[in-house]
């Protein structure tokens, strides 16, 4: 068997290889162009694919230079993890790769779970956003997912942010944002929390009771608030109305209670009241914009908009969106660590018996990590195949049994996926993927059982927006923030 032998900055040790672990794949599309013994890369719309013919490959070394992925100005933020060229399917492959050679040096952490984040599909969706909503400035809801470098990219962008706690406000202003970029997007605040928005000078912040506006004159008399009023949540997979939100019959005495204690209401979510007495108004129309729906979702806002506030003169409105901006930048890799049949116990549902799993698959991420957004969230996980018996190619003729995905820990709560079609040669050590897992992910991940959370490998993307994102972010960095 032919080897690979791959020079890399970053493990310093060089990566070995069989040839058979990186057969052609569809997604990266490698052209047999060649027979020679030598390793090259070139860059299409998809990043960088390898050109050879594979096959015919004897041992090559790469130098730092040449390996696609490894820049020269990759550490921007000398704090934060590299910043990598390409496409995430190389990333995902690289770390699948490595991990076979940190397991063959018998390290303990060998086949961690990991995630790819590809910061240019943070900024497609920006462009995406820009296009359909351009009246709308965006307040990235941070509490989704406070990733460093998807904070300083939309901070770089010019976005504001949506803080739900002083935490979060410090991430963000640490960052160079200015206070006025910033809404506390809370309406129930421990009073500490509130006194410690003023100091910092984050004015702007939503309410929903009369408690908050005696806290709020006590602590912060000069804020600026937003009224967030209680809306028809049903359709949504997470309705926050049990918690939030002042219903429309209470808010004349709210506004009320405000005026009576001197503070100042610029506005509330949705819908202007009669009792907004600050000639610019805020109008904050939340978050909740979901990817797949996001032209229709925009154009029904702007039809909406113009209907309800004809004449906007004076009149800014912002949104809070979180998950449009993140859950398609990031995937997960997430290696098989224990097989298994079902317990008699797994049988006992009602689906039809073709339904029922046939084996089990235990994964190094689960419900106390990564997947924690199933519970939370209300996410479906989809698994397919990354790399199966040490390739990536994965034929659509493999035979599928359905299977259930579980995670680590010892809970039995701890379930991925309870049926799901996957190749019956599935095997302990083979690599699953999970599109779409950038938010609430890791940020609500625990460490129970002492399992750490998946750690991120960064790419700028192979395609387009990578440029623009490295330079936004190198920009950002040379005016000395978020380093
Ligand atoms: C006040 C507020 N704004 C914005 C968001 C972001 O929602 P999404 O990520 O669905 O856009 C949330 C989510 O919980 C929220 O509570």
């Amino acid at each position: 068997m032919s080897q690979v032998q791959v020079h890399t900055l970053r493990p310093t040790s060089p990566l070995t290889f069989n040839v058979s672990q990186i057969s052609r794949s569809d997604s990266l599309s490698f052209p047999p162009t060649s027979r020679s013994d030598s390793l090259s890369f070139r860059q299409g719309g998809d990043g960088w694919a390898l050109v050879n013919d594979l096959s015919s490959l004897a041992t090559l070394h790469l130098t730092a230079s040449q390996l696609p992925g490894i820049d020269d100005d990759d550490d921007i933020f000398p704090s934060l993890p590299p910043l990598l060229d390409g496409h995430p399917d190389i990333h995902l492959r690289n770390g699948i790769m490595n991990a076979s050679v940190l397991a063959a040096k018998h390290d303990p952490d060998a086949e961690k779970a990991f995630f790819v984040g590809d910061l240019s599909q943070v900024y497609r969706q920006h462009l995406r956003w820009q296009a359909c909503l351009p009246d709308i400035r965006p307040f990235y809801a941070v509490k989704c997912n406070p990733d460093p470098y998807v904070l300083r990219l939309l901070a770089a962008l010019g976005a504001g942010f949506d803080c739900a706690s002083n935490g979060e406000i410090s991430q963000v202003l640490a960052l160079g944002v200015d206070p006025s970029r910033v809404i506390y997007a809370n309406p129930c605040k421990a009073t500490s929390f509130v006194r410690e928005a003023g100091r910092v000078g984050v004015d702007m912040m939503t309410f929903d009771n009369a408690d908050e506006l005696h806290k709020i004159a006590r602590a912060h008399p000069n804020a600026q608030l937003v009224v967030r009023i209680l809306t028809d949540d049903t359709k949504s997979l997470c309705a926050l109305g049990v918690k939030f939100g002042a219903p429309l019959a209470t808010v004349p005495g709210l506004l009320a209670k405000a005026k009576e204690l001197n503070l100042n209401v610029v506005g509330v979510s949705f819908h202007v009241g009669s009792g907004c007495y600050d000639p610019s108004v805020l109008l904050d129309v939340g978050g909740g914009f979901e990817d797949a729906l996001f032209e229709q979702t925009a154009a029904n806002l702007t039809e909406a908009i113009a209907f309800y506030f004809p004449d906007r003169s004076g009149f800014k409105i912002i949104a809070e969106p979180g998950r449009f901006y993140v859950a398609t930048a990031f995937r997960l890799a997430a290696n098989i660590i224990a097989r298994r049949a079902p317990l008699t116990e797994a049988h006992r549902d009602d689906a039809p018996p073709s339904d029922k799993p046939s084996v089990m698959y235990y994964i190094n991420d689960g419900v106390y990590g990564a997947f924690n957004c199933i519970l939370f969230d209300h996410q479906t996980a989809r698994p397919y195949v990354l790399s199966m018996a040490d390739s990536f190619h994965i034929a659509d003729s493999e035979p599928l049994t359905i299977s259930s995905v579980w995670g680590p820990t010892c809970d039995s709560i701890d379930c991925v996926c309870l049926a799901t079609p996957l190749p019956s040669a599935l095997r302990v050590g083979d690599w699953l993927g999970f599109d779409n897992m950038g938010a609430y992910t890791s940020c609500a991940a625990s460490q129970f059982n002492v399992f750490e959370v998946s750690k991120v490998v960064y790419t700028t993307g192979g395609g387009f927006g990578a440029s623009e994102v490295r330079s936004a972010l190198a920009r950002f960095a040379a005016e000395g923030h978020g380093l």
